[in-house]
This record gives structure tokens, C-alpha cells and sequence, in this order.
């Protein structure tokens, strides 16, 4: 394995920076599917509420805003080679899900913003609040709130069976765990 065969260094930093702010957004999302708006404030009060909600949606938008650097990145320096090459069911799979994991960590931040706008909250990035690109429509709002959650579902799936084939990797010490690993 050479740094050939290795992700540049920004790109192995911001694989790991996103996947614990992807997993933070999962539990804590999964948090207020659970116990819903009210049960969340009888939990902490309302001003803990509402300042998790803030941070559920800047942290979601820095996702957002990281991911297209990731892809840019991406763009600038194409995957590197495998050694040895991958066959060729291996190298479908492998790219279906590395699509996939693109395209929801795009996809659910943005109906996530699209969906607080129809319903008329504010969309929060912290300090700031950004123009909501959507009229005030609460059926479309609570449409687009079960589209992201559901969007947020698969894409914790697929984060499931990516980390379970990460973990073979590692443990097979094949040499791909090392393409994306920091040290
Ligand atoms: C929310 C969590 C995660 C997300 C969204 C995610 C996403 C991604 C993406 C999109 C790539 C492809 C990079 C590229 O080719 O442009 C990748 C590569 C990789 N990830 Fe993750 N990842 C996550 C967590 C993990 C974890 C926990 C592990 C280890 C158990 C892991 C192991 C790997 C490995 C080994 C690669 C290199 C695959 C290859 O080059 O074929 N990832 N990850
Ligand atoms: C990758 C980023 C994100 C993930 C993984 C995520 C995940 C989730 C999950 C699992 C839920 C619970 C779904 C449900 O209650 O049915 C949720 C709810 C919510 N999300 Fe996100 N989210 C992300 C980004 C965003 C963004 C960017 C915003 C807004 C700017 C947002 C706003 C909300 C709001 C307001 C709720 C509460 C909905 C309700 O109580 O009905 N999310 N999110």
C-alpha cells in the first residue's frame, strides 16, 4: 500500500468528520422521532428543546455544505486505484453504495430545509437564520418531513453495510481499510 493508493489527507478528515456529525444527526433525529416535540420538552424544558432543534438543523446544513466540498474534492482527485484491482461485481456494488451514501447525504439535508420552511419554522444555520426557499404549506410540509425521515432511514441502512464491509476490510487486512483510514 502506497500513498497512491490512499485518499488525499483532506479527503480521509472530512470521510471521518462526517460520518460522526452523520451519525450525531441520525441518533438525535431518531431522539425527536421518538419522544416527538412535547415529549422532548417535558424531557429537558423548552429552551433545551429548542436549542437542539437549532443545532439539529445547522449541523445538518454543515452536511450539507461539507458534502459538496467532499465531492469537489473528489472531482479534483479521483478515487485512487485499487491494488489489488477490484473485480468487476465487486467494483459495482462497492460504487452503487458509495453513490448512494452521496446522494442521501445531499438529499436529506435538503428536503430537511425544505421541509422546516413549508412548515414555516425558521431554518436555522446557528447564529443565523437563512431565507426559507418554500412558501408557508403545511401538507406539504409534513409530506417532506416523512420523506426526510424516511430519506434518513435508508441512509442510516446503507451507513449499516458500509461499516459492516469496513469492518471486513479491517479485519481482513486487505489493505482498503487504509485508502480512508486518518493515521
Ligand atoms: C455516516 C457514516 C459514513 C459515511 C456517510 C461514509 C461515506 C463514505 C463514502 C461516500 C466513501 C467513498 C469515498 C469516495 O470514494 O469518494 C467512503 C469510503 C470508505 N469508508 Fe465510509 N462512511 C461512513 C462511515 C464509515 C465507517 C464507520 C467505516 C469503517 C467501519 C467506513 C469505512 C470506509 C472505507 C474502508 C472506505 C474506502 C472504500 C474504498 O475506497 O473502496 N466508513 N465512506
Ligand atoms: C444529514 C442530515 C440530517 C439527518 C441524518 C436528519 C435526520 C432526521 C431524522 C431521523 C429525523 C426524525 C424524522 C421524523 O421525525 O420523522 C429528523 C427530524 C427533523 N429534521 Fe432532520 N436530519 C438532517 C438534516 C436536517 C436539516 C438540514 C434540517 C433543517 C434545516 C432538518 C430539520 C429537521 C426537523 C425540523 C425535524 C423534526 C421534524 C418533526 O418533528 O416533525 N434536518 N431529522
Amino acid at each position: 500500500m502506497t500513498a497512491v493508493n490512499r485518499y488525499t489527507f483532506a479527503q480521509r478528515l472530512l470521510h471521518w468528520l462526517l460520518a460522526i456529525l452523520i451519525f450525531g444527526l441520525l441518533a438525535g433525529g431518531l431522539t425527536f422521532w421518538a419522544l416527538g416535540y412535547e415529549g422532548l420538552v417535558k424531557l429537558v424544558g423548552e429552551q433545551i428543546a429548542g436549542d437542539l432543534y437549532m443545532y439539529h438543523k445547522s449541523f445538518g446544513i454543515l452536511i450539507l455544505l461539507l458534502t459538496f466540498l467532499r465531492l469537489w474534492l473528489r472531482w479534483r482527485h479521483p478515487a485512487p486505484p485499487y491494488d489489488p484491482p477490484l473485480r468487476l461485481p465487486e467494483r459495482l456494488v462497492s460504487g452503487a453504495l458509495i453513490l448512494g451514501l452521496y446522494l442521501l447525504s445531499l438529499a436529506v439535508p435538503i428536503i430537511g430545509g425544505l421541509a422546516t420552511s413549508a412548515e414555516g419554522y425558521p431554518v436555522q444555520f446557528f447564529g443565523l437564520t437563512l431565507p426559507g426557499l418554500l412558501a408557508e404549506n403545511e401538507e406539504l410540509g409534513e409530506e417532506l418531513f416523512d420523506l426526510h425521515g424516511l430519506g434518513a432511514l435508508i441512509l442510516g441502512l446503507a451507513v449499516l453495510v458500509h461499516m459492516a464491509a469496513g469492518i471486513k476490510h479491517w479485519l481482513l487486512k486487505d489493505g482498503i481499510m487504509t485508502r480512508i483510514s486518518l493515521p
